[in-house]
């Protein structure tokens, strides 16, 4: 990790704050001062301000159940952040794996290690997420073939991945997807003439939103956190 980002960790120092630190030459790895805020550390090297040797803070997974009519970014805009609703210290320091729209409800998993949530995010990993959609119009039950097969979203090149369609009833669905496209459960039903009118993210890989209130949050338990590494 960067010698700014590990200060941060490690302080309640601010980026630019540690940056302005270390260009004053206080910071020392393993006895040499170090002021190039990009420079590379790892935890077993020893790293100190003036004599005071830092220890990282251990990384924090945590699971948020998303209202409707907020988003999944670290800046609010039209709507809040989703991380007002987690009450840690520096909340705004995680990240999200895995965004869901602002009229989409559900499972959303933030954390401050992204080696770990590169395992969630990244197409490569193949993790499922369950998805329950509420339907315009009638679904059929031939698009459970059809969604196995793969379906063609506009303006890309491949087809979507193998997907589980799982019909509730005719116009709500539970789908497993192992890919992150933009909108692209709603991509996906628009590709089938249909339109999703609501929607929930149920699970991602062994993290389920279960009886989670919404807006409330929890930490992920060790086996949770490892299933992910
Ligand atoms: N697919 C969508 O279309 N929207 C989401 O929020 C998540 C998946």
């Amino acid at each position: 990790m960067r010698i700014d980002k590990f200060i941060c960790k490690s302080t309640e120092l601010t980026r630019s704050e540690a940056k302005k630190v270390l260009k004053s030459g206080e910071v020392r790895v393993n006895g040499e001062v170090v002021k190039n805020p990009a420079t590379q550390v790892h935890e077993n090297n020893t790293i100190d301000i003036d004599g005071q040797v830092l220890t990282a803070r251990t990384s924090r997974y945590i699971v948020v159940h998303k209202p409707l009519d907020t988003i999944c970014s670290n800046v609010d805009e039209v709507y809040p952040s989703i991380l007002h609703y987690v009450e840690v210290d520096r909340a705004f320091d995680l990240h999200i794996a895995g965004r869901l729209d602002a009229d989409t409800t559900g499972l959303v998993i933030v954390t401050d290690d992204g080696r770990w949530s590169h395992n969630i995010i990244s197409p490569k990993k193949d993790c499922e997420k369950t998805y329950r959609v509420w339907l315009r119009n009638p679904i059929k039950q031939e698009y459970i073939a059809t969604f196995e097969q793969g379906i063609q979203l506009q303006g890309e090149d491949g087809l979507t991945k193998p997907a589980v369609l799982n019909i509730i009833d005719e116009q709500e669905v539970l789908l497993t997807i192992t890919e992150g496209k933009y909108h692209q459960v709603k991509r996906m039903f628009a590709a089938i003439g249909n339109k999703v009118v609501g929607l929930h993210r149920e699970r991602i890989g062994c993290v389920e939103l279960g009886d989670l209130p919404l807006g409330e949050w929890r930490y992920l338990t060790e086996e949770e956190v490892e299933f992910f590494k």
